[in-house]
């Protein structure tokens, strides 16, 4: 066990971007050391019959993953492991390194439990990032790739910026994802139209035979997400990740004006939304849900709706690491008290 109600308060003291910076040297150390983290990983990482579920070719052994943007280099694919987490993934990552928007980027609303980050996609550029990962395959749990265009790049030209990733991190993951969501790259969100995601999965999918994903804003309206959504199946997306961050800024009581706002305030937003595109999706494409998801409650709640994985961020960052164990070994329970054997009963038991 951890006792991070002990050691937040001086993370929080720290300015959020630097705080993140010392979970990273913390969570980098199993790359170069890994005996002394065996220990924890023992304890904290949750499997057992009832979470297992096997997607996309691959195992996973719990349905509980990390959300892009906390590891964008994959420099802690191991101590994600060690933290529980069932997959991890990375990014969003784009072709040349990025600086990312100009400091301070990250900010807390602590009593709100949530984030508002206008990071940018700051990152090494998929160069670097492709060769950590190959310094690290094959992976013990599941890797997603995270992937985006540079600011730089302008709209008619981004179709080149993923059709490029895909080629540089084909075969070193286990799904792609495909980010035009992100609040914080400008114009990025207008290729939340169907042109550019019917030219782009139509290019996309003859590069590769990883399952690629389209991960959206919970900022569009529920009728324009299952259109968008249900289209991009159509042209061949292998599933949906709901949400992204949202820049509705009437959800906190001291807005930031830029960036997008995560954690708690974002959870009923992007459950609602989850729950619409899966009201017509489920069943026919592969579902992940993630927004202000902190609790075995609410990611049963995700699966029930039909999510067969969740992914957190921010409630790491609010309750600690021990809450993903917390979450695996309820989620357990919740599954039996159900009167159901594995997981797969459960995803998408309110759909039928
Ligand atoms: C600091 C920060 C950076 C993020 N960076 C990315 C990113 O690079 N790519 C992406 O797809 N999502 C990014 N996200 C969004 C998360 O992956 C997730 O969709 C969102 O935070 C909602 O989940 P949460 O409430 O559990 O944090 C970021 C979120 C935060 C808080």
């Amino acid at each position: 066990m951890i006792n991070y109600e002990a050691i937040k308060p001086l993370l929080f003291k720290l300015q959020p971007e630097t705080a993140h910076h010392v979970a990273e040297t913390v969570l980098r150390l199993p790359n170069i050391c890994e005996a002394p983290f065996n220990f924890f990983k023992k304890s904290h990482f949750i499997t057992d019959d009832v979470l297992k579920q096997e997607l996309f070719g691959r195992e996973f052994l719990n349905p509980v993953g990390l959300g892009a943007g906390f590891d964008k280099n994959a420099t802690m694919i191991r101590g994600m492991e060690v933290l529980g987490f069932g997959y991890t993934e990375i990014g969003t990552v784009t072709p040349i390194p990025q600086e990312g928007n100009p400091k301070p980027r990250m900010f807390r609303h602590i009593e709100e439990e949530s984030i508002q980050n206008a990071m940018g996609f700051n990152n090494e550029g998929s160069a670097n990032v492709v060769a950590r990962l190959k310094n690290r395959f094959p992976y013990t749990t599941p890797i997603g790739v995270n992937i985006g265009k540079n600011k730089v790049t302008s709209e008619d030209k981004a179709i080149n910026d993923y059709t490029y990733l895909i080629k540089e991190f084909d075969g070193l993951g286990d799904y792609f994802v495909i980010n035009i969501s992100s609040p914080n790259t400008p114009g990025l969100r207008d290729l939340q139209n169907e042109e550019f995601i019917s030219n782009l999965f139509k290019e996309a999918k003859a590069l590769t035979k990883m399952p690629i994903l389209l991960k959206i804003a919970p900022d569009m309206t529920h009728e324009d997400a299952i259109a968008l959504t249900t289209m991009a199946v159509a042209c061949g997306a292998d599933g949906i990740i709901a949400t992204n961050t949202t820049i509705d800024y009437s959800l906190v009581k001291n807005p930031k004006d830029i960036g997008g706002l995560s954690g708690a305030v974002l959870k009923e937003k992007s459950f609602l939304l989850f729950e619409a595109i899966a009201k017509e999706l489920y069943g026919k494409t592969i579902l992940i849900s993630v927004g202000g998801i902190d609790s075995a409650e609410e990611a049963y709640r995700r699966i029930k709706a039909g999510a067969s994985l969740v992914q957190i961020l921010s409630g790491l960052i609010f309750h600690g690491p021990d809450m993903i164990m917390n979450i695996n070994k309820k989620l357990i329970e919740l599954i039996k008290a159900d009167g159901y054997s594995n997981i797969t009963e459960a995803i998408g038991a309110d759909r039928k």
